[in-house]
C-alpha cells in the first residue's frame, strides 16, 4: 500500500486476525478486520460482550501482536517494529485508558497521572498531573492509592493518566462505564475537547449508544467482525438524545 494513501490515516488495517490456541483448540477472536481511520476523528466501537473489542484495541495500540494482515499506526507499520520500537512509539504517540484502569497499586493519584509525563521528560509533570485530576473532580484524593479509591474515581485516575502527554491517538475502552451520569458526561466532554483542540483521534469503546452516537462514526465488532454501523438503534439513541435537550 502507498504511503499517499497512508497520510492522512492515524490507524489503516489490512486483513487483521487474532487467534489463540486454547485447551479446545484454535479460537479465531478476530477474522478480516479493515480499518481506516483519518487523523482527528473519532470512532466508537460496540458490539456484545466478548466479540473482540479489547482485543482489537490492545492491537490497534501496539500492545499485542497480530496472528496475521498488518496495522500502521500514524503511517508506522507495526509488523516491522520490535517490542524495544514498540514501546518508544506507544510513548510517543498513544494513551490508553484501560477496561480495568491498571493503575499502578504502589503509587498514589498524583504519582499515577505524573508517572507518563515524567517518562516523556515534561516540564512540571507534578503541577499537570494535579491540573488534571482536579479537571476530573478529583482534587481531594490525590494522595490516595488505588485501593484507597472507588471504582469511578480510579477510572477518573486513569482518564487524567491517559490524557496528561496530549496523545496523538487516544484509545479507550469503555471509559465511563463505572461512571454515574453526571461523571460520565464530564468525562465524555473532556474526550471530545481532546479530540478538537489537540486534534487527537479518538477510538473508543463503548455500550453507551449517546456516547457512541457524539462521535463521527460507528462501528460494530460481531463475533471478530467489524462493520459501520448505521442501525437503528443508534437513531433511537439520537432520538432520546433530542428528547433529553428538549
Ligand atoms: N488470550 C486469550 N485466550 C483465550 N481467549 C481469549 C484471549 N483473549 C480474549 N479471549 C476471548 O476472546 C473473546 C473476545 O474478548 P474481548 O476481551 O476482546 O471482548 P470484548 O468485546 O472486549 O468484550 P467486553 O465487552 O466484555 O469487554 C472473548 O470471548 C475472550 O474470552
Ligand atoms: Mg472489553
Amino acid at each position: 500500500m502507498s504511503n499517499v494513501i497512508l497520510k492522512n490515516s492515524a490507524i489503516n488495517v489490512v486483513n487483521l486476525e487474532k487467534s489463540v490456541t486454547t485447551q479446545e483448540g484454535t479460537l479465531t477472536i478476530l477474522n478480516g478486520i479493515n480499518l481506516d481511520v483519518k487523523q482527528g476523528e473519532s470512532v466508537a466501537i460496540l458490539g456484545p460482550s466478548g466479540s473482540g473489542k479489547s482485543t482489537l484495541l490492545g492491537l490497534l495500540a501496539a500492545l499485542d501482536t497480530p496472528t496475521s494482515g498488518e496495522i500502521w499506526l500514524d503511517g508506522v507499520a507495526l509488523s516491522k517494529l520490535n517490542e524495544e520500537q514498540k514501546a518508544a512509539l506507544r510513548k510517543q504517540k498513544v494513551s490508553f485508558i484501560f477496561q480495568s484502569f491498571m493503575l499502578v497499586d504502589t503509587l498514589t493519584a498524583l504519582e499515577n497521572v505524573m508517572l507518563p509525563a515524567e517518562l516523556a521528560g515534561v516540564r512540571n509533570a507534578k503541577d499537570k498531573a494535579q491540573a488534571m485530576l482536579t479537571r476530573v473532580g478529583l482534587s481531594h484524593r490525590l494522595t490516595h492509592l488505588p485501593k484507597q479509591l472507588s471504582g469511578g474515581e480510579q477510572q477518573r485516575v486513569a482518564i487524567a493518566r491517559a490524557f496528561i502527554c496530549e496523545p496523538k491517538v487516544l484509545f479507550a475502552d469503555e471509559p465511563t462505564g463505572n461512571l454515574d451520569s453526571v461523571n460520565g458526561h464530564k468525562i465524555a466532554d473532556m474526550l471530545f475537547e481532546l479530540n478538537q483542540e489537540s486534534h487527537t483521534t479518538l477510538i473508543l469503546v463503548t455500550h453507551d449508544l449517546l456516547l457512541a452516537k457524539r462521535c463521527q462514526r460507528q462501528l460494530v465488532m460481531d463475533n471478530g467482525h467489524l462493520q459501520e454501523d448505521n442501525s437503528a438503534s443508534l437513531r433511537d439513541a439520537e432520538t432520546l438524545a433530542d428528547t433529553k435537550e428538549a
